[in-house]
């Protein structure tokens, strides 16, 4: 059976969209894929998907701010029964601040909407703020 995949992202300098494209990609042997920026998603871009793989940039070791409103204005289960897996683009930082990225708080946000886990969340990293990936 073929999957249907959309991919969304947020990012502000195009490294994050970068990694969404190459994840994306690499998915088309597996099915259709569509891409959404994140303000762009609804329940109706939801319809007929079998997984959602959503990714952001590490901002200030959290979610970047731009994207709160749009996450806290999404249906409560919106991604009932979804699978999903979560990414973010961050700087390679040693030691225990390696462990302050987007990926697992936006893993737990879309836990919260109903999504299943089926990936640990991943780290795709940039060299400067700017990039490159
Ligand atoms: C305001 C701001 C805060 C940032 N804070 C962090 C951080 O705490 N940890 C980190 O690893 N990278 C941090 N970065 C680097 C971003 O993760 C990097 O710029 C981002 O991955 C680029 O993604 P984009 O090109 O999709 O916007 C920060 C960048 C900006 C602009």
């Amino acid at each position: 059976m073929k999957m249907n995949t959309l991919v969304v992202y947020f990012s502000k300098f195009g490294n994050t969209q970068k990694a969404a494209e190459a994840v994306g990609r690499a998915l088309e042997t597996a099915g259709a894929v569509r891409f959404l920026a994140l303000d762009r998603l609804t329940a109706a871009a939801l319809e007929g998907v079998d997984l959602v793989v959503m990714g952001t940039p590490t901002h200030r070791m959290n979610l970047p701010e731009a994207i709160q409103p749009a996450l806290a204005d999404l249906p409560k289960r919106i991604l009932c029964d979804v699978r999903f897996a979560a990414f973010d683009s961050s700087y390679k930082l040693s030691g225990f601040l390696a462990r302050f990225t987007a990926a697992p708080k936006l893993a737990r946000k879309l836990g919260c909407l109903g999504g299943k886990r089926v990936l640990p969340p991943e780290t795709f990293h940039v060299a400067e703020k700017e990039g490159p990936l």
